[in-house]
C-alpha cells in the first residue's frame, strides 16, 4: 500500500513512522509531508532517508491510507481532497471525530463502527482512549451510570514544541538564563496548570470536553453523566487520571480487577504492599494501558475509583491509528460478497 504520513516530523507523526517499520505495516511506499517550516529536512525509515515534503493541494492523490497528525486545520482541507482521490484518512485531529458519518474508533472498544466509514476515521482524543480502555470493559459487564475524571497531562500533549517547552524552561531554572516559552502559555518547569485549551460558554475547556462528547459516542451511551477536570503536569510523557465511576448496580472491586487483568491492552499494575501504582515512567514507550488502585468508593454506593495511566502519544495516538488500519484490514464487512 502507498502510505501517507501528515505531519510527520511531529511527536505524533515521527511514532507513526516507527510503527509502520516495527509492526511491518504492510507499505510499498511510505511518503513524509510536514509544513514549509520543514523545507530540507528528512527522517529515516528501513534504513533509508525520506525527505520531508510540503503538502500541497494536489500532494495526496494516489495514496491507499493517509495517516493525518497535523491538526484539525489541516485535516478539514486536506483530509476531503484525498479521500476524493481514493485514499483513506486516519485522522488524529479533534475536526472530525463528533461527524455522525465518521466512525470514532478504539479497537479494542468497538471496531464493529469501522465497517460504515465513508473514507475518513478519527482517532479519538488522547485522554479518552487511556479513559475508555479501561472503562469499556467494565461498562460492557455492568453499566456505567456517571464519572468524574481528573486527567494529569504529559508535556508531550501539546506536540514536540510542549516538550522542549517543558525541558528548556527546566535547564533555564537552574541557569537563570532567559527562556521564552514557544507553545505552553504558563510557567512549567516545577509547576502544572489546567488544560490551556480554549473554555468553551460553559467553562469547560475543549480537553473536557472531547473526553466528555467522545466517551458518549464510542460507549453509544448519551445518558451516561461524564464531568472532567484536565490538568497539564511537568511530565515529558504519558497521561494520568484518576477516574471516579459510578455503576447502575453493585460492581466490586475483585471484579472489576479480573475484567481488566484479561482485557486487551490493559494490565494491572500495583504493589499495595510497597504502596506502589502505575505511574508515567512504566507507561512511556508501552503499548499497553496500566490500571490499579481500583477500591469501591466509600461514599457512594455502586461506584468504584480507579487509577489509569497509558503512554498518551502511542495507544493514546500512533499506535491506536495504526492499529485502526490494520483492523481495516483484517475485518471483512459483513455484507461484502465473499471472493
Ligand atoms: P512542521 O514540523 O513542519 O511544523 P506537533 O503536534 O508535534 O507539533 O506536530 C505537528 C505536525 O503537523 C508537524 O509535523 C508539523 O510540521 C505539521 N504541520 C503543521 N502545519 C502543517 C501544514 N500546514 N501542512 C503540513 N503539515 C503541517
Amino acid at each position: 500500500m502507498k502510505v501517507a504520513i501528515v505531519g510527520a516530523t511531529g511527536a505524533v507523526g515521527r511514532d507513526l513512522i516507527s510503527l509502520i517499520e516495527n509492526r511491518n505495516f504492510p507499505v510499498s511506499e511510505l511518503v513524509l509531508f510536514a509544513s514549509e517550516r520543514s523545507l530540507g529536512s528528512s527522517i529515516s525509515f528501513k534504513e533509508k532517508s525520506l525527505p520531508i515534503q510540503i503538502l500541497k493541494k494536489n500532494s495526496l492523490e494516489g495514496f491507499d491510507i493517509a495517516f493525518f497528525s497535523a491538526g484539525s486545520k489541516v485535516a478539514k482541507h486536506y483530509a476531503p481532497l484525498a479521500v476524493a482521490s481514493g485514499a483513506v484518512v486516519i485522522d488524529n485531529s479533534s475536526a472530525f471525530r463528533l461527524d455522525p458519518v465518521v466512525p470514532l474508533i478504539i479497537p479494542e472498544v468497538n471496531p464493529e463502527a469501522l465497517w460504515n466509514h465513508k473514507g475518513i476515521i478519527a482517532n479519538p482524543n488522547c485522554a479518552t482512549i487511556i479513559l475508555l480502555m479501561a472503562l469499556a470493559p467494565l461498562h460492557k459487564r455492568k453499566k456505567i451510570k456517571r464519572m468524574v475524571v481528573s486527567t494529569y497531562q504529559a508535556a508531550s500533549g501539546a506536540g514536540a514544541k510542549g516538550v522542549e517547552d517543558l525541558l528548556q524552561e527546566t535547564h533555564s531554572f537552574f541557569t537563570k538564563e532567559t527562556y521564552h516559552r514557544q507553545v505552553v502559555p504558563f510557567p512549567y518547569a516545577f509547576n502544572l496548570f489546567l488544560h490551556n485549551s480554549a473554555l468553551k460558554d460553559n467553562t469547560y475547556n475543549e480537553e473536557e470536553w472531547k473526553i466528555i462528547c467522545e466517551s458518549k459516542k464510542i460507549l453509544k451511551d448519551d445518558q451516561i453523566g461524564i464531568t472532567a477536570t484536565c490538568v497539564r503536569v511537568p511530565v515529558i510523557r504519558a497521561h494520568c487520571e484518576s477516574v471516579n465511576v459510578q455503576f447502575h448496580e453493585y460492581f466490586s472491586a475483585k471484579e472489576a480487577y479480573e475484567i481488566l487483568s484479561s482485557s486487551p491492552g490493559i494490565k494491572i499494575l500495583e504493589d499495595k504492599l510497597e504502596n506502589r501504582f502505575p505511574m508515567p515512567i512504566d507507561a512511556i514507550g508501552q503499548s499497553d494501558i496500566f490500571c490499579g488502585r481500583i477500591r469501591e468508593d466509600i461514599s457512594q454506593p455502586f461506584t468504584l475509583d480507579l487509577w489509569i495511566v497509558g503512554d498518551q502519544i502511542l495507544k493514546g495516538a500512533s499506535l491506536n491509528a495504526i492499529q485502526i488500519a490494520e483492523t481495516m484490514l483484517k475485518i471483512k464487512h459483513p455484507n461484502q460478497p465473499k471472493r
